[in-house]
């Protein structure tokens, strides 16, 4: 199964697809993680990348495409989570192509709905550590002893350099402008399942589960 995790920033596209990926030996194929690591290595990608990020931007629909179709190469017959891409209906189109040509097809684009004055209180207060990853939130997710990371110990936490308020507020005028649109490219086919995404995880999590079925 292939799909499609679709929404704003903090929509819980991350959250649900690392859900899945553990509770279904799918593949969470987020552009996002791959566009960070390029950074943090230092690649070509990653230098064009930096300060688009940085300002909220989105990078070229070229360099996410080709990320995705290395990706895909490699998880083998795995089911694929998108997540933050498509982004633009150049990306929606290049994803047909890179799916017909590994003899894939897309079975859902689920649309997590929110709302945005809420997200921006989401993005701004989430971190992660930095040893592990595991994610945590200044309101919603501490960790349970102050400053150790519950999964690894670590005492070294990060956040996202555009997970401040003013980028967020570019990244939601981003995906109103460019990514909302292509919808109706999936509606026309009949992909398209909306649920809500200010429900708890747990809830959101039970709505995408019935979507997909055990
Ligand atoms: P990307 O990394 O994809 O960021 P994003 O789309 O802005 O999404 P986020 O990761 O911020 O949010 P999410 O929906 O995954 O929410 P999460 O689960 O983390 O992209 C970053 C940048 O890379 C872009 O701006 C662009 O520059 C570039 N880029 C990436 N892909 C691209 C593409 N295809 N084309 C061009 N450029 C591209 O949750 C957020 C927080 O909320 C967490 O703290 C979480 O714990 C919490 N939370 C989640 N669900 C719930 C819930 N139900 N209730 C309460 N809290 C919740």
């Amino acid at each position: 199964m292939n799909i499609i995790l679709l929404g704003p920033p903090g929509a819980g596209k991350g959250t649900q697809g690392a859900r899945l990926e553990a509770e279904r030996g799918m593949v969470q194929l987020s552009t996002g993680d791959m566009l960070r690591q390029a950074v943090a290595d230092r690649t070509p990608v990653g230098l064009k990348a930096k300060a688009i990020m940085e300002a909220g931007e989105l990078v070229s629909d070229a360099i996410v495409s080709a990320l995705i179709g290395e990706r895909l190469d490699a998880i083998g017959d795995k089911g694929a989570i998108f997540d933050g891409f498509p982004r633009t209906r150049a990306q929606a189109e290049a994803l047909d192509l890179l799916l017909s040509e590994r003899g894939r097809k897309l079975d859902y684009v689920i649309e997590l709905q929110v709302d945005e004055d809420a997200l921006v209180e989401r993005i701004t207060g989430r971190f992660s550590c930095a040893n592990c990853g595991a994610p945590y939130h200044d309101r919603y997710k501490l960790p349970k002893v102050a400053g150790t990371c519950d999964v690894c110990g670590s005492h070294d936490f990060k956040r996202r350099p555009d997970d401040n308020e003013t980028t967020v507020r570019t990244r939601m005028a981003e995906y109103r402008a460019k990514t909302a649109p292509i919808l109706p490219y999936y509606q026309e086919r009949g992909l398209v399942r909306k649920i809500d995404g200010m429900a708890p995880v747990e809830d959101v999590a039970a709505s995408i589960d019935e979507i997909l079925g055990q």
